[in-house]
């Protein structure tokens, strides 16, 4: 049911923990499960040198956290901020679809964090994105 790679960022997922004096930290919750995410991020420079992540999750949201943390570490905040759940997933080999959703967690927060130290640094932070977990704008990409 499981691809390989999923099995093993769920078993021995990177970047567990949190960053003290992160300088963004974003959470989000799951509206299909309930499920949260909160992910720490390090910025020097525009870039990300460390992250860290707590998921209160399922094993596919761990592994797609562990993932998405694995894919955006070293990067300029604008490349983070393209991370995309089916990124993410591709990176894992895929997933059944019955458990997509949960990918959205990594992806949501990871935004979230990367916003709230745009926020901070009094940068602009564009309100069209869309949050994918509020439910009001019918979106579909993770069905
Ligand atoms: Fe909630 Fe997977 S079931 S994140």
């Amino acid at each position: 049911m499981y691809s390989e790679k999923v099995m093993d960022h769920f078993t021995n997922p990177r970047n567990v923990g949190e960053i003290e004096n992160a300088d963004g930290i974003g959470q989000v919750g799951n509206a299909k499960c309930g499920d949260i995410m909160k992910v720490y991020l390090k910025i020097e420079n525009d870039i990300i040198v460390d992250v860290k992540f707590k998921t209160f999750g399922c094993g596919a949201a761990v592994a797609t956290s562990s993932m998405a943390t694995e894919l955006i570490k070293g990067k300029t905040l604008d490349e983070a901020s393209k991370i995309t759940n089916k990124a993410v997933t591709e990176a894992l080999g895929g997933l059944p679809p019955v458990k997509m959703h949960c990918s959205v967690l990594a992806e949501e927060a990871v935004i979230a964090a990367i916003d709230d130290y745009k926020k901070k640094m009094g940068m602009d932070v564009p309100d069209t994105r869309c949050s994918g977990c509020c439910g009001k704008c019918g979106d579909t990409r993770t069905e």
